[in-house]
């Protein structure tokens, strides 16, 4: 496995795999690596003949006020992580080489990144975009895989690649949980025992909701009233948003159908956690 930092290196090995007729399969991470980058390694290393992961903290996607001087960066354990995962090339540059100079040109998705999370982040998705536009530029993988945890993230980034005909294919690949539920995440970390006890009830209130709707249950009211009232259970759990949406334009809608994704958004203390479910 090669861990490299510049980018005319990543072209260059890319290029070599590629003319040994090689598929390329790309897993665009912030690093700290869990169970659930390791699925989308695991799908790109069943689908692809050389898998690139990329390990780098995109500062353009962070708020002023974000975690972005704490966010967890365990190097050395993702980098023994991704050997252990059959990963042929890890990408993990500084930010001078990913933003050599101050950057004037963005990949903005309208519309479908003003919702959601992108109410309470601006300039969020944007940072995405364009970072992912990036990589995918370095690393022209066939495949590109990314996680239904961030489910806005898969929309506004399968959305990017169709509007510029990007030669990819977007992989989205289901949530992989906690015992109890919670989404993995490398905020999870930021938790105490105690919030990370509470924070199960997001999950939880996901699990009421569906049998509501197994049950018959249409109406998107109804459907957030009892999902706010199983969050209500903790008093440290701050609601962001509980949004009813359609999967492919994120537009809310009041009765729920095959499609519908149901997406939730909270805080604890200064943690923001997120997780979905999508009806099916
Ligand atoms: P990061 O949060 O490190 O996530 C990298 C990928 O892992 C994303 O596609 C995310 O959806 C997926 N992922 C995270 N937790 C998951 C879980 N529990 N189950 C399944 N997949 C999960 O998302 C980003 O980084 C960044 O925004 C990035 C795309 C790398 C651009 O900087």
């Amino acid at each position: 496995m090669d861990v490299i930092q510049t980018i005319n290196e990543v072209k260059s090995l890319v290029k070599k795999a590629r003319s040994d007729g090689k598929t390329i399969g790309f897993v665009p991470t912030m690093g700290a690596l869990h169970e659930g980058h390791l699925s989308l390694i695991r799908a790109a290393n069943e689908k692809c003949d050389f898998v690139v992961v990329s390990i780098f903290v995109n500062p353009t996607q962070f708020g002023p006020s974000e975690d972005l001087d704490k966010y967890p960066r365990p190097i050395e354990k993702d980098i023994e992580l991704c050997e252990k995962n059959n990963v042929d090339l890890v990408f993990n540059p500084a930010v001078e080489q990913m933003y050599k100079q101050q950057n004037l040109t963005w990949v903005n998705v309208e519309k479908i990144t003003e919702c959601l999370c992108g109410s309470s982040r601006p300039n969020h998705f944007r940072g995405v975009t364009t970072v992912c536009a990036k990589l995918f530029n370095i690393v022209k993988p066939d495949f590109a895989f990314f996680g239904q945890k961030d489910a806005q993230q898969a929309v506004v980034i399968k959305r990017m690649v169709c509007d510029l005909n990007m030669d990819l294919e977007i992989v989205v690949c289901p949530i992989v949980r906690a015992a109890d539920g919670l989404a993995l995440s490398s905020r999870n970390a930021y938790l105490t025992p105690e919030q990370r006890k509470d924070a199960a009830l997001l999950y939880k209130s996901l699990q009421n909701c569906r049998q509501l709707i197994e049950k018959g249950e249409k109406n998107s009211q109804t459907i957030t009233d009892q999902i706010r009232t199983t969050l209500s259970e903790s008093p440290l759990i701050k609601v962001e948003y509980i949004s009813i949406v359609d999967f492919h334009s994120l537009e809310d809608i009041g009765r729920v159908s095959a499609g519908t994704l149901i997406a939730v958004a909270i805080r604890i203390a200064n943690t923001r956690l997120i997780d979905n479910i999508l009806v099916d």
